[in-house]
């Protein structure tokens, strides 16, 4: 089901993307090692550079077979790991990026995922995401998807509407935060944010 949702997402999200990762740079010349968090159906290896080292952590063992093909498909050196964002099986400071899109809204721990990420990155990385967030307080909006939250939940696998990723973030400990709000066209989980935290 996520694999026939990859255009959409390309076309809504892709230009945020592409300029996003562009900045991913290696140490000392070298091609960068990007972490993936959550990584899907690999939809996000067209977004970097080729030669890039892409650690992928993805509990969802359905999703291996098309991520392996991205990486192969875009040039990356694929290491695939066996994990999740609470508990990333990555050594302090690995990552020179940590990337997430549409992730944190499901996970288990959103706190102790923002604490692994830094942790990953070595200092001056950066964690770099593309999220759909809580809309504001005491907007319609945000009754609404405080509402559907339960019922949301059993249909997108876990996933939180109400949930203020953007605070998070904020709160995480990243020495520099950057975010940028935008709208999408998709109803309750319109809002959005995109950005970089710095370590
Ligand atoms: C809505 S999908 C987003 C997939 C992809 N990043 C995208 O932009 O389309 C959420 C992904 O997060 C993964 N996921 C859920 N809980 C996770 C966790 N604790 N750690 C890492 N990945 C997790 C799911 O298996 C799924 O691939």
């Amino acid at each position: 089901m996520l694999a026939n949702g990859d255009d959409a997402q390309h076309r809504l999200y892709g230009h945020r993307k592409r300029a996003l990762f562009a900045e991913i740079d290696g140490r000392g010349g070298h091609p960068p090692t990007v972490v993936e968090i959550g990584a899907g159906t690999g939809l996000n290896a067209r977004y970097l550079l080729p030669g890039a080292a892409w650690i992928v952590v993805e509990p969802n063992v359905h999703f291996h077979d098309h991520i392996r093909a991205e990486a192969e498909a875009h040039g990356l050196d694929l290491d695939l790991r066996v994990g999740t964002s609470e508990n990333l099986p990555v050594a302090d400071g690995e990552a020179d990026a940590v990337v997430s899109t549409l992730v944190l809204c499901s996970v288990g721990d959103v706190r102790r995922s923002l604490a692994e990420a830094r942790r990953a990155l070595r200092p001056g990385g950066r964690f770099m995401f593309v999220e759909h967030v809580a809309a504001p307080a005491g907007s319609s909006l945000r009754r609404v998807q405080r509402l559907l939250r339960r019922p949301w939940g059993w249909v997108a696998d876990g996933c939180r509407p109400d949930q203020d990723t953007e605070l998070l973030i904020e709160a995480a400990g990243f020495s520099d935060v950057w975010i940028e709000r935008f709208d999408a066209d998709l109803g309750l989980v319109a809002p959005h944010v995109a950005g970089v935290a710095t370590r």
